[in-house]
This record gives structure tokens, sequence and C-alpha cells, in this order.
């Protein structure tokens, strides 16, 4: 197992407050982690910070084995995908699908002058496809809806390959039947030992896709409340620690459920 990224008690702090505030972690290769926990704990930071674009106020960082600080950041971030709203707001409204998600070849956000080979046009036909793209890789993305983008942005973030993926709050703002869709394919994506290490932000345990390993539950004081393997951290005590709420967890055929205790 590979060792995709270590955080060596990580604090954040800004306007006086610790954002993030002792945090260790490691990913493996193999691991799919969810980061879970209220608004303002923490968790996209955690995700900004482990996607190379913002550093910690303390500790140490070791992303893809280079150690922050010390490395190229531009050159690492080419081996990290990303899905947050922030990059999907830098998409072009009138490109299209497809070259949305073949310009992640060139890092760029929209098709200018650049000359894309063979290769990278069979991949991002590819990729659309894996993600149920094919019918509207010649729409533009302002057509589609907000599940629709998600999908192409997943395509986008997986097209140059990555040894990381990172998503944040992929599921937020799309409706039931957009949701179950999205997380049956994040589910299958997860389940395959092609993919790379993946790590998930999200507020919902509803949200959680079967095949997703592990959780860090990140409480409002931007501390970890627990973490480990998902069966082990998502109980109903943990949950409401985190939350400050009480709440009850049940599951069903791997998928969570979580409501306030009577
Ligand atoms: N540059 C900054 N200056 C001051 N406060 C900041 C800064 N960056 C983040 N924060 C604060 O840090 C806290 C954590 O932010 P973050 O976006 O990581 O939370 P989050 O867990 O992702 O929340 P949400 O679930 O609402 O997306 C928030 O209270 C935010 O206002
Ligand atoms: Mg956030």
């Amino acid at each position: 197992m590979v060792k995709v990224i270590n955080f060596d008690d990580v604090r954040y702090v800004r306007g006086g407050r610790a954002i993030l505030n002792g945090i260790n972690w490691t990913v493996d290769s193999s691991q799919r982690w969810v980061i879970l926990g209220p608004n303002g704990a923490g968790k996209s930071t955690m995700l900004k910070i482990a996607g190379v674009s913002d550093y910690p106020t303390s500790g140490t960082v070791d992303v893809l084995g280079e150690r922050l600080g010390r490395v190229d950041i531009f050159e690492l971030r080419t081996a990290i995908g990303i899905v947050t709203r922030a990059h999907e707001r830098r998409i072009p409204l009138d490109e299209t699908v497809f070259n949305v998600v073949l310009t992640a070849a060139y890092s760029v956000a929209g098709r200018w002058h650049e000359q894309y080979d063979e290769l990278d046009e069979k991949r991002a036909h590819r990729v659309l496809a894996e993600w149920h793209l094919t019918d509207l890789a010649e729409r533009t993305f302002g057509t589609l809806s907000d599940g629709e983008r998600k999908r192409v942005m997943l395509a986008r973030a997986v097209m140059t390959d990555p040894e990381l993926l990172l998503l944040d709050e992929p599921a937020a703002n799309i409706d039931l039947g957009g949701r179950e869709q999205l997380l049956q394919m994040l589910s299958g994506f997860a389940k395959s030992p092609d993919s790379p290490a993946m790590i998930m932000v999200t507020h919902h345990v509803e949200e959680i896709p079967p095949g997703f390993t592990h959780m860090l539950l990140l409480g409002r004081d931007g501390k970890p409340k627990a973490q480990g393997a998902i069966s082990e951290v998502l109980t109903s005590e943990n949950l409401s620690a985190a939350f400050g709420v009480e709440l009850k967890i049940s599951s069903e055929s791997d998928r969570y459920f979580a409501v306030a205790a009577a």
C-alpha cells in the first residue's frame, strides 16, 4: 500500500481561530475516505490542503510522497483530480461537454489553440462513456442540469488519470434521482481497484457511496472526533458528538441514514 496523504499535527489558524486543530491523518492508495462534519468544521479547508492549494499554519503535510512547502506544487497538482464548486464555476458556459473533459489534459478550463493528440481525444471519449455522458458530449456546459454538470466535472477530474481524487460535496444541489445516479457511479468507481485514492467531503451520511472504506468525523472545533473504518466510526454516539445534536444512525444495504434521536 502506498501512502498518499499524511497530515502530522496539522493546525490551520485564521482570524485568531484554529479552524483545524491537531489533525493526524493518513490515507493509503487503496482507501476511499469520507470527511463528515457540520458547517464550518473545516472540511473544505482539509481538502484544500490535501489538494495543495493551501498550507497549514503548523504541522507537516505530505501529499503523494512530497512534503508541502518543499515541492513544486504545480507539478504535484497534475496528479490530483479535484471536484469543487469553485472549479465548476471556472468552466466557460459556452464550452462543449467534450471540450470540458478534453481540456483537463492541459489543465485549462476552456479550449483555445491547444493541439490535442488522438490519444487524448480517445481517452476523453472513453471517460465520457464511463460517466454516461456520451449523449451530452456536444451540448454546452451552460445547458446542463446541476447533476449533469457534476458528472462532467468528475469526468474532467479523472481524465488525467490522477493518483488522488478529491470531491467536495459532489451531491449538493442535486435532486433525489440525480443524487442516487451519481452515488451509484461514485460507488462503482470507488469499488474499482484501478481507481485512485478518493476523499469525499459531505454533511450527509445518506451521501456516502458504498465502496467508501474510511471516515474522518470532524467536530465544530476543527478536531477529529473519530477516524478509521466507516463501520467503526459511524456510530450514533460519534455522530451526535460531531454535530452537537442527539442523532441516531441506521444502515441498510451499505447505505447510512441519520435522524434526530427520539
Ligand atoms: N481565510 C479565512 N479567514 C477566516 N476564516 C476562514 C478562512 N478560511 C476559512 N475560514 C473559516 O473556517 C471555517 C471552516 O471553513 P471550511 O470551509 O473549511 O468549512 P466546511 O467544513 O467546509 O463547511 P461547510 O460544510 O459549510 O462547507 C469556517 O468558519 C470559515 O468561515
Ligand atoms: Mg465546505
